[in-house]
């Protein structure tokens, strides 16, 4: 990957395009709005929020990010979506329960305007959810040209200049690569014939490819995250990335399993179980979602505690993932940890985490930031995966001969260190050797 020789300015206005409005979508859509009119501030955005050191630390530079690279402004940020029910994103978003009341009627105008577009959907990969506002299309390729249409036809009419399509419908039943993801001739002959293995999500990221539209994917399903697609998307110059949303016991997980291993303490087990009600609990409470979700979620402790490099320190340990939909909870998810780690001389010691989170609250300013980034991306002439944003990601994508960095802190060095590479800053290595000269 060659630096940006220039970044195009973010000129125009932007659309944002969830497929799926729901919780996370819905409360994105509304704070954005609630941050434009002063009436909040963008808590948990790294974009809007986080600062930049620049230079040595005796320089005292350190301007915002969004002062330093040139994002799009939050005022020139257009929402639409696609959703398998009709409700516009104000009833979805009152239906969900993320935000009061009071919140909600001050981004009750602009909400009440989102309405959503027909979503693609197939039964087969969420079993949990009978949808009624849907396409129809003999084809799966069929439908994957309705999905382009209906992109075209949002830039047109709102005037667009650029667009960026962030994955927020439901995790969709587990699903290996196979013969018909691995490259795009085959990948396009299958949405043709109809071919099983394709489900929406996919649809939906080749929609965006094809027209030129960054795809981030916040669910855990494979969807870009196969040969076919990231082959089309380098060829198409389009950045994409995921997978997974880290929000809440994930995110914890990376936050606290680099702390273990930086001081060498060992782990014998983790225990990990949730109780969240909303409709993302409804649709994980089937086997062949969970799956999918399990499987994201189990990755992260692996590579970053190395157990090949560490065997006696975690070679041998015990982790487990649940997930319990228990309806009363609605969107404020309870996630207990039980971590058994030893120290010294082997001598166990347990540490509880009970976080009472709220899901859409954590996941909403990652959706914020991914839009932003993605679209900067684009400006910069970035294409294919873009690994400097697994930072956001439970399952993040890299380069077929890589691993996935996982470590919260490694991620968050490897983004900053990507924007100053980008506006040709000298990168910082923490190596300081000159300040004792
Ligand atoms: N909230 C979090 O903290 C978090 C974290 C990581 C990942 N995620 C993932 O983000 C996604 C959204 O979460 P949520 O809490 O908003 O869920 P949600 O159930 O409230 O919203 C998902 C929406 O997608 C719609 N949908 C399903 N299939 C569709 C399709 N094919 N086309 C268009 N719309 C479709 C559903 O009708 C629903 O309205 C889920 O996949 C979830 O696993 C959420």
């Amino acid at each position: 990957m060659r630096r940006p020789a220039s970044i195009a300015p973010p000129k125009g206005k932007l659309g944002v395009l969830t497929p799926g409005m729901g919780a996370v979508s819905t409360t994105v859509m509304a704070g954005v709005e609630l941050v434009r009119r002063g009436e909040s501030i963008p808590v948990g955005s790294l974009t809007q929020m986080g600062t930049i050191r620049l230079g040595k630390r005796t320089e005292g530079r350190a301007p915002k990010i969004k002062d330093f690279v040139p994002l799009a402004n939050l005022g020139d940020i257009v929402f639409g979506g696609w959703d398998i029910f009709p409700d516009d994103a104000y009833e979805a978003a009152s239906k969900a329960g993320v935000l009061s009341p009071h919140d909600l009627a001050k981004a009750q105008k602009l909400l009440k305007k989102i309405k959503p577009m027909k979503g693609a959907f197939d039964q087969n990969w969420v079993k949990n959810l009978h949808g009624t506002h849907v396409k129809k299309g003999k084809t799966k390729f069929d439908l994957a040209e309705q999905i382009r249409e209906d992109i075209r036809d949002f830039k047109k009419k709102n005037k667009l200049d650029r667009l960026v399509m962030v994955w927020c419908a439901s995790t969709e039943v587990f699903l290996k690569p196979e013969e018909v993801h691995q490259d795009l001739p085959s990948f396009e002959k299958g949405m043709k014939s109809n071919h099983p293995s394709i489900p929406p999500s996919m649809l939906y990221a080749y929609a965006a490819i094809s027209e030129g539209v960054p795809f981030a994917n916040g669910a855990p399903n494979l969807t870009v995250d196969i040969p076919a697609l990231e082959d089309y998307a380098k060829a198409k110059g389009v950045p994409i990335g995921g997978k997974d949303f880290k929000t809440g016991q994930t995110l914890m997980k990376t936050i606290l399993s680099p702390g273990f291993k930086a001081r060498m303490l060992g782990l014998n087990g983790w225990f990990s179980t949730n109780i969240l009600g909303n409709r993302d609990g409804e649709v994980l409470d089937d086997p062949g979602s969970f799956k999918t979700k399990e499987e994201s979620k189990l990755g992260a402790l692996e590579y970053i505690l190395q157990p090949k490099l560490y065997p006696e320190l975690y070679g041998k340990f015990h982790h487990k993932v649940r997930i319990n939909y228990y309806p009363p909870r609605g969107d404020n998810k309870e996630g207990w940890d039980n971590i058994d780690i030893f120290g010294w001389l082997g001598y166990p010691m347990q540490i509880k985490v009970d976080f009472l989170c709220r899901d859409s609250i954590l996941a909403a300013p990652i959706v914020l930031d991914l839009a932003l980034f993605f679209d900067l991306a684009q400006r910069a002439g970035l294409r294919g995966i873009q690994e400097w944003l697994s930072f956001y990601f439970k399952s993040p994508m890299c380069a077929r001969e890589l691993y996935p960095e996982h470590d919260l802190f490694i991620q968050l060095m490897k983004l900053k260190n990507t924007l100053r590479w980008m506006m040709g800053e000298e990168l910082i290595t923490h190596l300081g050797a000159e300040y004792y000269d």
